[in-house]
């Protein structure tokens, strides 16, 4: 069992709890999946207001489905598709308000609004995988979020090689 004492009262606190809890978890264990599974379930249970937590895989020029928390989702997304896609092929964080108004939009649950999809890079800075976090409230994630999940992403890069 694993026990973490994560701070909500705020997101610069939540975030740098989160942060040491991804690292904790994952520090010495080389199966990728185990890690994936591991950060989904701490994002989902610590991050407020989200419908879908998980993780996107690179295999063969496409996105595939990897660990989330959240409802069954669409196994695979092309790069040219999708907030996840977008992030993937530019390497770009996307903090997307509404994803109604994003062209390319894939609706894997109806209630997702806005989206935050952070890429990871590998050392050779080839993406390997993105983090993808859902929420039905528009206007959900902002810079704290986005500059957190960075983080997180950043840390990842040589945890969940495949
Ligand atoms: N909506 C995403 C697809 C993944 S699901 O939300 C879990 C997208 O457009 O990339």
């Amino acid at each position: 069992m694993f026990n973490y004492d994560i701070n909500t009262a705020d997101k610069p606190s939540l975030y740098e709890d989160l942060y040491t809890a991804c690292e904790a978890i994952t520090a010495g264990e080389e199966d990728a999946i185990a890690n994936m599974a591991n950060v989904a379930a701490l994002l989902w249970q610590y991050i407020p207001d989200l419908n879908w937590a998980g993780f996107y895989r690179m295999k063969n020029d496409a996105l595939i489905l990897g660990p989330f928390q959240g409802k069954a989702a669409c196994i695979h997304i092309p790069l040219d598709k999708g907030v996840c896609g977008k992030a993937a092929s530019t390497g770009e964080i996307q903090c997307i308000n509404n994803v109604h108004d994003f062209e390319g939009h894939i609706a894997c649950d109806a209630d997702s609004v806005s989206e935050l999809v952070a890429p990871i890079s590998d050392n050779d800075s080839n993406i390997i995988a993105v983090i993808d976090l859902d929420s039905p409230t528009a206007n959900r994630f902002d810079e704290q979020d986005v500059e957190g999940i960075s983080r997180i992403a950043n840390l990842l890069s040589d945890r969940i090689s495949i």
